[in-house]
């Protein structure tokens, strides 16, 4: 894997040389050329055409026409790095070209161009850059760029319009919406409704594995956005699904199939054939499948049964968890900075075990390590971190209450800062609020829970979720 940085002039060379930086510590080599678009094209040229580079990662700075200069000399990865505010949006849309990711449309091509452009670069001698390695230049790029200038990848109005006329073509009749309260699933089910009004309707499954209040507060949201929805109880299937399964994989696929079988029930009540759902970027990338290494059968798409008879429409396929806050932000969803929360809910949150009691008491620690943290970032006493939850495990181990002796189990703590959970940092937080989060975990749930651990790996090598 090589990536070769592109600048248009040698005063963006202090970007390009953070990237390189970052790469660096990821072990991947990149080179940093600088090339104006204007003044030197041959010499752009001569290094679209380096055989050797996987990921070229074009600064649009001074040049603003540089990333798409390269997107069209080649068919490899080009990330297109805006350095300023203010670059006209048709340099921004032609910048990030990724070649052979499904649902990705790329930068249009036409006639000579694109012959010629396939002719020097054939489809099967494209290196098959694989998700997570292609994924590193494009999240430190980004990281990068948001030092001089500010990042503007996408026009939240623009992608608004334009997913609404696809989720047209794309939902002939009418759909339901996989709504989980979550940020992604929010913004797919007002773009539907946006895009279809009465004909989509989100529905909203009470798994039995949600955060406190979670149910009541989403209900209480979508009744204020005027979203049809429904709120459907199956905590039952859920629990009968899982019963006995300590496997995180298999988690996932049991809770996979139950969510399919309960959207195919609502679907056939709502008389349609399609499931919008709010699947991102990272989502699929790391999920395995067509270019993807298989990380974890992950997310949204990870347990989805083959003999599923509903057609998905994803219209965040190709977005990146910043990006959906914009969108979020721009349609006023309130909390559009809330932590993401993994679709399999509290059932990967309890290593081990999946029972009602288990679940049960990891929904409480996570609600005192969220408030306590919340209060924390309220009071400026930390920064606020991407996600901050509770995990319950499953050892046995000792504890006193009063005189004595209680065997019960532990939870760990996880606070990470990160910038698109590709990877993450475990976070330092002041002393006091750790203490403050374990002193109420043991006396909320004295006997059962007499241990609290900070977990302090960061991604890599240890994963953001424990299972
Ligand atoms: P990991 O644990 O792989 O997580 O570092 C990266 C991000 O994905 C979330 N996550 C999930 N989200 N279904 C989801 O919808 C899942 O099965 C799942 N597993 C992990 C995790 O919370 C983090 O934000």
């Amino acid at each position: 894997m090589k990536v070769t940085v592109i600048v248009g002039s040698k005063s963006d060379l202090e970007v390009a040389e953070k990237v390189r930086a970052r790469l660096d510590a990821f072990h991947v080599p990149c080179e940093v050329h600088v090339a104006s678009a204007h003044r030197n094209p041959d010499k752009v040229d001569r290094l679209v055409r380096d055989p050797e580079t996987d990921v070229f990662v074009a600064m649009a700075g001074l040049s603003a026409a540089l990333p798409g200069v390269v997107a069209a000399r080649t068919l490899k990865p080009v990330i297109g790095v805006p350095l300023h505010r203010g670059l006209g949006l048709d340099s921004l849309l032609s910048v990030v070209q990724m070649p052979g990711d499904p649902g990705r449309r790329g930068r249009p091509r036409f006639g000579r161009e694109r012959r010629v452009a396939r002719d020097r670069d054939p489809g099967p001698q494209v290196p098959r850059a694989r998700g997570r390695p292609r994924e590193v230049p494009r999240r430190v790029a980004r990281g990068a760029a948001r030092g001089p200038g500010e990042l503007v990848v996408n026009d939240p109005a623009a992608f608004v319009d334009e997913a609404v006329l696809r989720l047209r073509e794309e939902v002939p009749e009418r759909t339901i919406v996989a709504a989980s309260g979550g940020i992604d699933s929010t913004v797919a089910a007002l773009l539907a409704h946006r895009a279809l009004g009465e004909r989509a309707r989100a529905i909203f499954v009470d798994t039995g594995l949600l955060r406190a209040g979670e149910v009541e507060q989403v209900r209480r949201f979508f009744a204020a956005s005027h979203l049809p929805h429904e709120v459907v109880p199956a905590a039952d299937a859920f629990f009968t699904a899982l019963a006995e399964v300590t496997d995180p994989e298999e988690k996932r696929r049991r809770i996979g199939a139950a969510f399919v079988r309960v959207f195919e029930a609502e679907a056939d009540r709502f008389h349609c054939d399609r499931l919008v759902q709010g699947t991102i970027a990272p989502d699929w990338i790391e999920s395995g499948g067509a270019l993807r290494d298989t990380i974890k059968t992950h997310h949204n798409v990870g347990g989805i049964p083959s003999d599923m008879r509903l057609k998905l429409v994803e219209p965040l396929r190709d977005l990146y968890k910043d990006e959906v806050r914009a969108v979020a932000r721009f349609l006023g969803i309130p909390e559009s900075e809330r932590q993401p929360f993994p679709g399999p809910g509290l059932a990967v949150r309890v290593t081990g075990p999946v029972t009602r009691e288990r679940v049960e008491r990891v929904r409480v620690a996570n609600a005192i390590v969220e408030e306590e943290v919340e209060r924390a970032v309220a009071a400026h006493e930390m920064g606020r971190p991407w996600q901050y939850f509770a995990v319950l495990l499953p050892v046995r181990t000792v504890g006193v209450t009063g005189d004595n002796r209680v065997h019960g189990e532990a939870v760990s703590v996880r606070i990470v800062e990160s910038i698109d959970a590709m990877t993450a940092t475990a976070m330092a937080v002041p002393r006091p609020v750790l203490s403050r989060i374990s002193e109420r975990i043991t006396r909320a749930l004295a006997g059962k829970v007499v241990r609290v651990l900070y977990d302090i790996t960061d991604k890599p090598p240890a994963t953001i979720e424990w299972e």
